[in-house]
């Protein structure tokens, strides 16, 4: 009995220091399962002050004159920028600047100063013919619908003709009016075909009178494939344009696309000729929005270019949603060769004036 007595008493201590490092045991890790619940809590609220202190700072706030809006109002062009302001040149430029525009040098000869589509061709600047006629397009095959030809000989250059058809589709999708007509020999005139019809009209209305409304063989704007003569024919009757109301409206559709009307009534003392409603000469798009915008005829528009020269201020003419910028380039005093300055990266066209120099048009992008 005693033996039995002191065997239960010292298994139940065993049982019971058993139990008692259990217990300590199982506080331990209720203990450090708190502690690290406490820290844990402890850490995301922590975080969650240095968001909110993020956070409040993102949204912009009314009147805010944060840094960005002071950067992004430019010094002028000819104003330095603070040193502080520019990038060490070790280091790209952000994505978003543009890159800085270089030029090269195009040498172009004398000859080429009498071809494209600001050449002026007049009583005192008479047209040099090129060799062939490999420029010209049969306007019979390759017109839009939206205008009918007085015969099947009518040539354009290409890129007048194209012009021409844009502004005719546009014209008829805007109308559903399709009696614009290109008139009989009133594109391309070869030296003899001017000549003809001049001593035709002489003969009909005398030297003074003819010499009013066509030109002299040689000085003649149809020689270049540029210019057309235009009228309308509908229900079998012919009609000057500005007779009919629907038509007097294609004029602003042939700017658009690049043409002036070249003998405005307003100019007859500028231009030698008078006042014709139905011609029409290809300029390129710039030069016609600027010209008809601002009354110039051809030869006050070249007149006002010599103004913007390279070295100097440039022309900047927003046509079509394409920003433009244009200047002119005298050919030089002497020998074959001008040296015109034009853009890397950036298209561009040279055109004669058929004078004294080149127009240099780059189009620098779409509008912003
Ligand atoms: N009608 C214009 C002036 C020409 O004959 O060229
Ligand atoms: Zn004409």
């Amino acid at each position: 009995m005693n033996q039995n007595y002191h065997q239960n008493t010292a298994q139940s201590r065993r049982i019971n220091e058993r139990l008692r490092r259990r217990r300590r045991r199982r506080a331990g890790i209720v203990i450090f399962l708190l502690a690290a619940i406490l820290i844990a809590l402890a850490a995301v609220y922590v975080g969650l002050l240095i968001r909110g202190r993020d956070d409040r700072r993102d949204p912009p706030v009314d009147g805010d004159t944060t840094p960005a809006v002071i950067e992004t109002t430019a010094a002028p062009e000819t104003t330095a920028a603070p040193e502080t302001t520019a990038a060490p040149e070790t280091t790209a430029p952000p994505e978003t600047a543009p890159a800085p525009v270089t030029f090269t040098t195009l040498n172009l000869s004398r000859a080429e100063m009498l071809r494209g589509p600001l050449v002026l061709v007049n009583s005192s600047f008479p047209y040099t013919f090129p060799a062939n006629e490999k420029h010209l397009v049969n306007l019979y095959g390759n017109r839009s619908r939206g205008y009918q030809l007085g015969s099947a000989q009518e040539k354009l250059a290409q890129n007048a003709l194209d012009a021409l058809n844009r502004a005719a589709d546009a014209f008829m999708a805007a109308t559903g009016e399709t009696g614009l007509l290109v008139s009989n020999n009133g594109t391309y005139r070869s030296f003899d075909a001017q000549e003809k019809l001049y001593m035709k009209r002489v003969d009909a209305v005398g030297e003074a009178e003819a010499a009013k409304y066509v030109a002299l063989p040689g000085v003649s704007e149809h020689h270049t494939g540029l210019a057309f003569d235009l009228a309308v024919y509908v229900d079998g009757k012919t009609y000057q344009l500005n007779a009919l109301e629907t038509y007097s409206g294609f004029p602003t559709y042939l700017v658009e696309q690049g043409f002036v009307l070249r003998y405005p009534a307003n100019k007859v003392q500028v231009t030698g000729i008078g006042y014709e409603d139905w011609h029409f000469r290809y300029v390129g798009i710039p030069h016609a929005k600027y010209m008809t915008e601002n009354n110039l005829c051809l030869e006050e528009y070249l007149n006002t270019l010599r103004g913007y020269q390279f070295d100097g201020t440039h022309l900047l003419v927003t046509a079509g949603g394409v920003d433009y910028e244009i200047w002119y380039a005298p050919v030089a005093a002497e020998g074959d060769i001008t040296t015109v300055m034009v853009p890397n990266g950036l298209p561009y066209s040279v055109s004669g004036n058929n004078m004294d120099g080149f127009i240099v048009t780059v189009m620098l992008g779409r509008a912003q």
